[in-house]
């Protein structure tokens, strides 16, 4: 499979490479032109430009079976990052799939999308400019998933970690680690009961371990 992935300089994107290149996929990094990028290795191409570049986006995204999107506004005192990149920079991505035909689609979101009183929206009312983002994606051109995490651990301890995977709108809290998202990032690639849904991720040692395929068959 040959995926593209935005944002893969970001703390996500990077470990979503990382599994795509356990998997054996050919990945396409997009990134910015000063975007620091961890790892150059084998099956992966650093492609450099601005998600408003047009041409250069669709030339990316020509003969690939699948994009993940995992930019997101950094924090930042400029509050109109969120509208600029989870909003208006997830619509730019798609409209580019849809010029090259590219169905396939992965968005990692948040938990709590949508909502207007929430701390988190004291960054540029993230959560709506996020919601807005995920609705661009849910079209029926799209064979789409939304990954929604709770807040976001950079722990790599993950071995008693199990996710509790649900529908839209049932998790308010909790947290998971960056790898285990990118797992799920993965393994909906692999897992076609993952299209059209929308996947709210959180883990724990408390919660009972299932994998990602029976999770899919249930929710
Ligand atoms: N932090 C949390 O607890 C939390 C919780 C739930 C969901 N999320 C969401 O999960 C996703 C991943 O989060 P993360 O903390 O792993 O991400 P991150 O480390 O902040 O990385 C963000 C990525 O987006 C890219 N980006 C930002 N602005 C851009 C722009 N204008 N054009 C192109 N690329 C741009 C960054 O590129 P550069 O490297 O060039 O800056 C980077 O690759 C984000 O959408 C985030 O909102 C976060």
């Amino acid at each position: 499979m040959r995926i593209a992935i935005t944002g893969a300089s970001g703390k996500t994107g990077y470990r979503i490479v990382e599994e795509a290149q356990k998997k054996g996929f050919k990945v396409k990094k997009i990134v910015r032109k000063n975007s620091k990028v961890i790892d150059d290795s084998k099956n992966t191409e650093t492609l450099r430009f601005s998600l408003n570049n047009k041409d250069a986006l669709d030339k990316a995204l020509e003969n690939v079976d699948a994009l993940i999107i995992a930019t997101g506004a950094r924090a930042s005192v400029d509050l109109t990052g969120p509208a600029r990149v989870d909003a208006l920079g997830v619509y730019r991505q798609l409209q580019s799939c849809k010029r090259v035909g590219l169905k396939r689609v992965v968005l990692v979101s948040s938990l709590c999308t949508g909502k207007l009183f929430h701390p988190l929206n004291l960054f540029g009312l993230i959560l709506i400019w996020k919601k807005i983002g995920e609705n661009f994606l849910r079209n029926p051109f799209f064979e789409w998933t939304i990954i929604r995490p709770g807040g976001l651990k950079e722990s790599e301890i993950i071995d008693l970690e199990n996710i509790d995977y649900t529908n839209e709108d049932t998790q308010f809290k909790g947290s998971i680690p960056r790898r285990l998202v990118a797992k799920c990032c993965i393994d909906s690639l692999s897992n076609k009961q993952s299209i059209n849904k929308i996947i709210e991720v959180t883990s724990s040692s408390k919660n009972k371990k299932i994998s990602f395929k029976k999770a899919m068959q249930t929710i």
